[in-house]
């Protein structure tokens, strides 16, 4: 078995605790501190979660009584027209839905898959947001919506409607032909012609250039996949998250946290981004259990005891992971701690107590 060196229970709870009295939901930290966001941007809904993860671990009706109020305050975003609804809805109505059985909970995260599933362009075969560019509006997706899409498989399971289904997994398809590289690497943006659906730029609006590989991207790409075989068990699905997964892990250094982008030539004096480890590793986990392959969740471990991702030492932040990068091209949230790097590292943290 693995030796595992992960942080408290206590660690995490202190601060967690230490967060409790924010105004607005906390998104990325600067210079150590939340910064927060009233309406919670796309990630008040990790921030919930975060809560609904430490009642799990703790049982202190503490944090379940916090996520309540936060979702109250969420509650407003479900009929958002944009693909964040995923993040913002996932993670706390449905996370919140599976650990109460509340069925208030349920019935707007149907509500927000609902608004979601709507969003998907026959002729693109994407789920997109609509925005102004040059004056015109366009349709635009990226390799981050596959992990938007746990919403409409939960979604689909509960109703059986295809209208939940058949988006998310045209949405796949499109992905793989589209966003997915020969290499398995990912491209992270594609905006398309709304009447005709035909492409006009793949581009990257986070990474480094358009032909490189943004680490975050990966990851989402890597969990979305899983998760989309794990709700379809098409297993065009399940050989697109193993590709994703080994061409993840190839291109780690050896303290297994990526670099932001796998390509900055500026590698190894770069940022890294521990939130992609976050998240690749968490959804490592499911893919090994799904795909049956030890070494996704040997890298998992290995990523979950890696001091680099900071939590070992890690009282100038209010976060729980240091090191992650939000957005290195508009120098936001770079080398901070990130709600979402701590959610899925929580997640990921339990998953690896539940299986050993
Ligand atoms: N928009 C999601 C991300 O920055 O990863």
């Amino acid at each position: 078995m693995t030796q595992v060196s992960y942080p408290t229970p206590r660690y995490i709870l202190e601060k967690v605790d230490r967060s409790l009295g924010l105004r607005g939901f906390p998104h990325i930290t600067r210079d150590g501190k939340w910064q927060t966001t009233s309406d919670g941007y796309w990630t008040g809904g990790f921030w919930v979660g975060l809560l609904w993860l430490c009642y799990k671990f703790s049982h202190d009706e503490k944090y379940l009584s916090w996520a309540y109020q936060w979702l109250e305050r969420l509650e407003r975003r479900k009929q958002d027209k944009t693909f964040d609804l995923g993040f913002l809805f996932y993670p706390s109505f449905v996370l919140g839905y599976q650990i109460t059985k509340d069925e208030s909970l349920k019935g707007v995260a149907l509500e927000a898959a609902d608004t979601l599933s709507a969003l998907f362009h026959q002729k693109a075969g994407f789920i997109y947001n609509e925005l102004d560019f040059e004056g015109k509006k366009i349709g635009r997706t990226c390799i981050d919506v596959m992990m938007e899409l746990p919403l409409l498989w939960w979604a689909y399971k509960e109703t059986g409607e295809n209208r939940h289904f058949r988006p998310a997994y045209q949405h796949c398809l499109s992905t793989i032909g589209k966003l997915v590289r020969g290499d398995y690497s990912t491209i992270h943006v594609l905006d398309f012609d709304l009447k005709t659906g035909q492409i006009m730029q793949k581009f990257t609006a986070q990474g480094y250039s358009n032909d490189s590989c943004w680490s975050r991207g990966q990851a989402w790409a890597i969990y979305g996949f899983a998760m989309a075989y794990r709700a379809s068990q098409e297993k065009r699905f399940l050989d697109a998250a193993s590709g994703l997964a080994d061409y993840f892990i190839q291109n780690l250094p050896d303290d297994y946290v990526p670099y932001w982008d796998f390509n900055d030539p500026e590698i190894p004096n770069s940022v890294k981004d521990s939130s992609a480890a976050a998240i690749a590793c968490s959804g490592l986990f499911t893919l090994s259990e799904l795909s049956h392959k030890q070494k996704f969740k040997d890298a998992a471990i290995k990523m979950l005891n890696s001091p680099s991702a900071g939590y070992v030492f890690n009282n100038d932040s209010e976060g729980i992971l240091k090191h992650g990068c939000f957005h290195k091209p508009a120098k936001l949230g770079v080398d901070g701690s990130l709600i979402w790097g701590d959610y899925y590292f929580v997640e990921a943290l339990l998953k690896s107590v539940i299986e050993e």
